[in-house]
């Protein structure tokens, strides 16, 4: 087991540079299923979901080479069996994606209950409506969910509210599915364009990605490509707030200001200096931090996966801050572990309302999940003292090599292996 230690206080300052897009890159990995050719992703993350994913294509018979650690050759041309293994599926979120690219190449796919960062409950009844859309049947057995189809036939596909997984696995079984296809109230995250572009450069015919109508005519073969998968808008977002969090000054690099724009309006907002320029964004502060209110909603929305880390931020500004995310039934558990560095936060359902207390104080705290625990590490930054994160497994599913890139700017962060209670062993 392995846990950061911080010493808190110290101005972030330099340069970061973001990395591709956890969220885009399990997409296009999946994706990459589809491909008749050989293809090759690049700016492809350094995290565990990706690591996963690879493992379930290789798994299934798929031939991964990496060029170097961002860069990967993806040739799925031997995989034979549509059957994604129980243990590696539950495990992650994204896994569903196997789903639509399985059904999308053999009309057929098994795929266990996904797992994933527990936010609440988190069903695919949406993507399985889709499936159907197709024409495809559905059935749980073991755990494990069965899609097949004897062909899938474009069709209208209405999504009852707004579902990212549900809009990308619907693009996936549909992209060489016969005849055309028109999403309708679908997501339009920056990493569905992204996936749409991806597949339009394979020779799919997406139209209309990044608006809620979206309209895919089949296609019977994907070309192979080289491909470079977009910026991390919330890594990107989780650097500023940290920026901010520690009054210090940082060059946040390799990104898209377009699709930070929520985040940066919420910033200027409290008093942060946020300049923009074509692919990188400058945080900085001078001055006291002010309160504001927040609510979560889908792109171009305050994005719910910054939701933890700014609430983080508004326990340093002067005033009560709201805070509203009801994307997930429950991405508050990290209120209970900043409570502990002296956070005066009280939630109400799917409302926090947080009272600015101008500094947190060292304690060890828990991840309790992903953007949970790069709260954790902004509050460890910001405070006074020593904080402990552990259960540091959740931020490695997102953040690529967050201590080193934290460390260039300055912070005293160090990553520790836990050998037994009470004694640590520094790991670099
Ligand atoms: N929902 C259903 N039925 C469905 C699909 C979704 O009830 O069939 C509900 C969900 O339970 C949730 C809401 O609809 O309450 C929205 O879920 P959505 O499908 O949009 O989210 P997701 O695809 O499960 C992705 C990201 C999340 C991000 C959300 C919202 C991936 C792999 N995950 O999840 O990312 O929070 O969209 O933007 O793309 C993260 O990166 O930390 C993370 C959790």
């Amino acid at each position: 087991m392995e846990k950061f230690v911080i010493n808190g206080g110290k101005p972030l300052t330099g340069e970061v540079t973001i990395s591709g897009a956890k969220n885009a890159a399990v997409a296009l990995v999946a994706a990459t299923i589809l491909c008749d050719e050989p293809c090759v992703l690049e700016n492809v993350p350094e995290i565990s979901d990706i690591t996963i994913c690879m493992k379930i294509l290789q798994a299934m018979g798929a031939d991964i080479q990496l060029v170097n650690k961002n860069v990967v050759k993806f040739d799925t041309r031997g995989i034979k069996n549509p059957h994604v293994p129980y243990e590696m599926a539950r495990s992650m979120r994204a896994s569903s994606y196997f789903l639509g690219t399985l059904l999308g190449r053999f009309h057929d796919a098994y795929v266990a209950m996904p797992g994933g960062c527990d936010l609440g409950d988190r069903p695919i009844d949406q993507h399985l409506k889709a499936f159907r859309s197709l024409g495809a049947m559905d059935e749980l057995k073991n755990g494990e969910v069965h899609c097949y189809a004897d062909q899938l036939i474009g069709s209208q596909i209405y999504f009852d509210f707004n579902t990212v997984g549900g809009t990308i696995n619907a693009i996936l079984a549909s992209v060489k599915a016969k005849g055309r296809t028109i999403i309708e109230n679908a997501a339009k995250e920056p990493h569905i364009v992204d996936l749409a572009n991806f597949l339009n450069s394979m020779g799919a015919d997406i139209r209309g990605a990044g608006t809620d109508v979206i309209k895919i005519k089949g296609v019977d073969y994907l070309k192979g490509i080289t491909y470079p998968i977009i910026p991390d808008q919330i890594e990107a977002g989780t650097y500023m707030v940290a920026a901010a969090a520690t009054k210090g000054d940082v060059l946040v690099k390799n990104v898209i200001p377009k699709h930070l724009e929520s985040i940066t309006a919420k910033l200027r907002k409290i008093g942060v200096t946020v300049e923009e320029n074509d692919e990188s964004v400058r945080v900085s502060v001078d001055g006291a931090l002010t309160k504001t209110s927040i609510k979560t909603m889908p792109h171009p929305g305050f994005p719910t996966d910054m939701q933890p880390q700014f609430s983080t931020l508004l326990t340093l500004a002067e005033g009560t801050s709201i805070v509203t995310d009801d994307i997930f039934d429950n991405r508050f558990r990290y209120v209970a572990e900043l409570r502990r560095m002296g956070a005066d936060i009280s939630v109400d359902g799917k409302v926090a309302v947080i009272e600015g207390v101008g500094k947190l104080n060292g304690a060890p705290v828990v991840a309790t999940d992903l953007r949970a625990g790069a709260a954790m590490v902004i509050a460890g930054l910001a405070a006074e003292g020593t904080t402990e994160v552990s259960d540091i497994q959740y931020i490695e599913r997102g953040y690529e090599c967050i201590e080193k890139k934290l460390q260039m700017l300055g912070a005293d962060i160090k990553r520790v292996t836990v050998t037994e209670v009470g004694s640590v062993q520094m790991s670099g």
